[in-house]
């Protein structure tokens, strides 16, 4: 018996990774987004594979993940985007991880604290241009900065925003976002009497504004090869992780025959049914009951009834040649037939996002390349 399992590929990675950076001019640095265990790649097996490229930034959510990326990237710039308090001083200075100030009062909790420890904390600020999240308000953010860069014990070394949105073709907020985040920058500029790292833009402002690459981009769904594709963008990257199982059962079954709980599918003709090692516990999404699909031996086989659980079933047709032991691709490309996190993402109305960080931890990574 064997739950399902990740493999993913590194030499992908890796041409995704350096796609972004041989993009950039040699003045803008890539920030990779490596939060949420890399997208549900592995947060270690991913930063260390990026350091080996050359990646000299990163960028994750919380402390422990900013400590496992420093294993993995012992000289690397990494950024907590979240809001770090007083009693994670210690650890961003042992662990040399900058803080994402992003309301004024968190300044001066750090500051406090780090003065008390002795220590020195490299900071940036985050400034909200329209996000509505995170970040101090871009109409006195310069003011904030100015308070923030004369406290003890934390260095201003950036300042950043985040795109609510950016659309081509359609309006987005993202133009006016960037602009008032270059008039923050410009009047940042003029009272600083230090070098100012800026960066503002994610994948999708990366792929379709140059002039917005500033100092720094944060990639994130698109090292992973997602959200590129159209010939209008500067790259196009490709999926690295595919996500398989094993099969545990097949059976045949008679017309008029239901499926799963509260019979959400009958069979129309006899066929074989083959029931699958995944559910919603590991990350299958319930919403893809009756509207996912299986790979095997180059075939697209429906995913027919509720998902459950531990399990999902599926009608391979009454000559499948599927067996128990067999395994099955449940996110990947078999032959001729893909069915990857956007296209799953698709069917359960949601985002590759989601798809990719709701696999379960319990689902073991296994890396190529
Ligand atoms: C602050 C911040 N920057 C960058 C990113 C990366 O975004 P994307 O994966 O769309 O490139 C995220 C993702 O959630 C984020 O929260």
């Amino acid at each position: 018996m064997r739950r399902s399992w990740v493999e993913i590929n590194l030499e992908q990675f890796d041409r995704n990774v350096l796609a972004v950076r041989n993009a950039l001019g040699s003045d803008t640095e890539p920030i990779l987004v490596v939060k949420a265990d890399a997208y549900g790649h592995g947060l270690s097996r991913m930063a260390a594979r990026a350091a080996s490229c050359g990646i000299r930034w990163f960028a994750v959510a919380y402390i422990d993940e900013g400590v496992e990326a420093r294993v993995s990237a012992p000289d690397a710039d990494i950024l907590i985007l979240g809001a770090a308090m007083a009693d994670d001083v210690a650890a961003l200075a042992e662990h040399r991880l900058t803080a994402v100030i992003v309301y004024e009062e968190q300044a001066r909790i750090l500051s406090d604290e780090a003065v008390r420890q002795g220590v020195s904390l490299k900071v940036h600020l985050k400034v909200d241009t329209g996000m509505g999240r995170f970040g101090v308000p871009w109409a006195s953010a310069a003011d904030t900065f100015r308070r923030m860069d004369a406290l003890p014990g934390i260095e201003v070394t950036g300042v950043c925003t985040h795109f609510a949105s950016v659309e081509i073709g359609r309006p987005s907020l993202g133009p006016t976002q960037m602009e008032r985040f270059l008039e923050v920058r410009d009047a940042i500029r003029q009272s600083a009497d230090h070098p100012i790292f800026f960066h503002a833009s994610s994948s999708r402002a990366f792929l379709y504004f140059e002039e917005w690459d500033l100092d720094g981009i944060r990639p994130g769904i698109i090292l992973y090869g997602y959200g590129t594709g159209k010939p209008d963008m500067r790259i196009e990257t490709r999926p690295v992780l595919q996500w398989k199982t094993t099969v545990m059962m097949v059976k045949d079954v008679p017309a008029n025959f239901a499926v799963g709980y509260y019979s959400s599918y009958t069979t129309r003709v006899p066929t074989r049914i083959a029931t699958i090692a995944a559910g919603y516990a590991d990350g299958y999404h319930r919403l893809l009951s009756n509207r996912g699909m299986v790979l095997f031996e180059g075939n697209a086989y429906p995913v027919i009834g509720r998902i459950s659980m531990n399990w999902i079933t599926v009608d391979i047709g009454a000559d499948g040649t599927m067996k128990p032991g067999d395994t099955v691709t449940l996110m990947g490309v078999d032959g001729d037939v893909a069915f990857w996190a956007d296209d799953m993402a698709k069917q359960a109305r949601t985002i590759p996002y989601e798809i990719l960080t709701s696999i379960h931890t319990s689902a073991e990574r296994v890396y190529h390349g």
